[in-house]
């Protein structure tokens, strides 16, 4: 669902820009395919939504949950809160978090893949900060896992989840850079175009995670999570997210290409970027976590 949401919002850009005969023939099917996502969606939504009702009223919810804590608020003030509000917030974090998440460690991997020195030094700085004994990374350490941090900065820069951010409109008339820009123009920033110039970046084309060490102003300049009011949310979720499944990834496991040449960089269609074809490596149990794998 979340796939076909990114390619269909990627086309619906395009599909304003068609005749309304063409939409209203539904050429190409896209209409059909917004009205069976937007079914599905509902009814998979809806169902997670009647799983946490049935948990609460039998008194066996475990934890926290978005969907708890917005149900609590609905049994305050049912208008206040419907179902189709918590729908609506569990698609957008849905939607907004499951693809640009799992993009971007596939993107760094890939990256990293092409670029085992990186790989090697973002090992030995995960085993030097763990120790001994042994155990598996966890959210805490990811802030003393500087390294890490900048492999996952210098991916988002070379391959944001969202390279046009999503689409906003000035709220007012504007000039910019000597172009008029009425009121309600719908604005899309090239934030792909921004982290690949060559007057703000050295070498912008190549995979190097030490420009976003320390506080180098060149880092400064990488928006992946857009900027302002509109910013993403999740911002700090998100990194911990990637953080983890990547960090977890590379402690525990030894990491291969395929073949000897380097990896296909090639993005797909969408209105996130993914690869175009999706990551294939070689991979198998490190020595020293195949007794703390074990035990999991
Ligand atoms: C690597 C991970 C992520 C990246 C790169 C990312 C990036 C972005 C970007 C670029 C935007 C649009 C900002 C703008 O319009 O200027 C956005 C919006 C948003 N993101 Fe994220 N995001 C990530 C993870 C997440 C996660 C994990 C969640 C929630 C679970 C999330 C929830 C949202 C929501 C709800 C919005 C819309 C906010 C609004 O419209 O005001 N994001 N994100």
């Amino acid at each position: 669902m979340v796939e076909e949401t990114m390619t269909l919002i990627g086309a619906s850009t395009v599909w304003h820009y068609i005749p309304t005969l063409v939409q209203w023939l539904d050429i190409g099917g896209f209409g059909r395919r917004l009205w069976q996502l937007r079914e599905s969606r509902t009814k998979f939504v809806q169902g997670l939504i009647e799983d946490e009702r049935k948990k609460k009223e039998d008194g066996t919810t475990t934890g926290r949950t978005m969907i708890g804590a917005l149900l609590a608020l609905q049994h305050k003030d049912t208008e206040d809160c419907p179902d189709q509000l918590i729908r609506a917030l569990c698609i957008s974090a849905l939607e907004a978090g499951s693809s640009t998440s799992a993009d971007t460690v596939e993107w760094a991997m890939s990256l990293m893949l092409n670029n085992p020195k990186v790989m090697v030094k973002v090992r030995d700085e995960i085993d030097s900060y763990i120790g001994k004994p042994i155990r598996l990374i966890e959210a805490s350490d990811l802030l003393k896992l500087q390294y890490l941090r900048c492999i996952i900065m210098e991916t988002l820069r070379l391959h944001p989840p969202t390279p046009l951010l999503v689409p906003h409109e000035s709220s007012i008339d504007c000039t910019v850079s000597g172009f008029y820009i009425p009121k309600g123009t719908m604005l899309l920033v090239n934030t792909s175009a921004i982290h690949r110039d060559p007057k703000i970046w050295d070498k912008p084309t190549n995979f190097i995670p030490e420009r976003f060490e320390g506080e180098k102003c060149e880092g400064n300049m990488a928006m992946p999570f857009g900027m302002g009011r509109r910013r993403c949310p999740a911002e700090n979720l998100g990194m911990q997210m990637v953080g983890l499944a990547l960090g977890t990834m590379i402690q525990c496991f030894e990491w291969e290409r395929v073949g000897e040449e380097l990896g296909d960089m090639t993005n797909g269609f969408g209105l996130t970027a993914p690869r175009a074809v999706p990551l294939e490596a070689f991979y198998k149990p490190r020595q020293s976590m195949v007794a703390l794998l074990s035990e999991i």
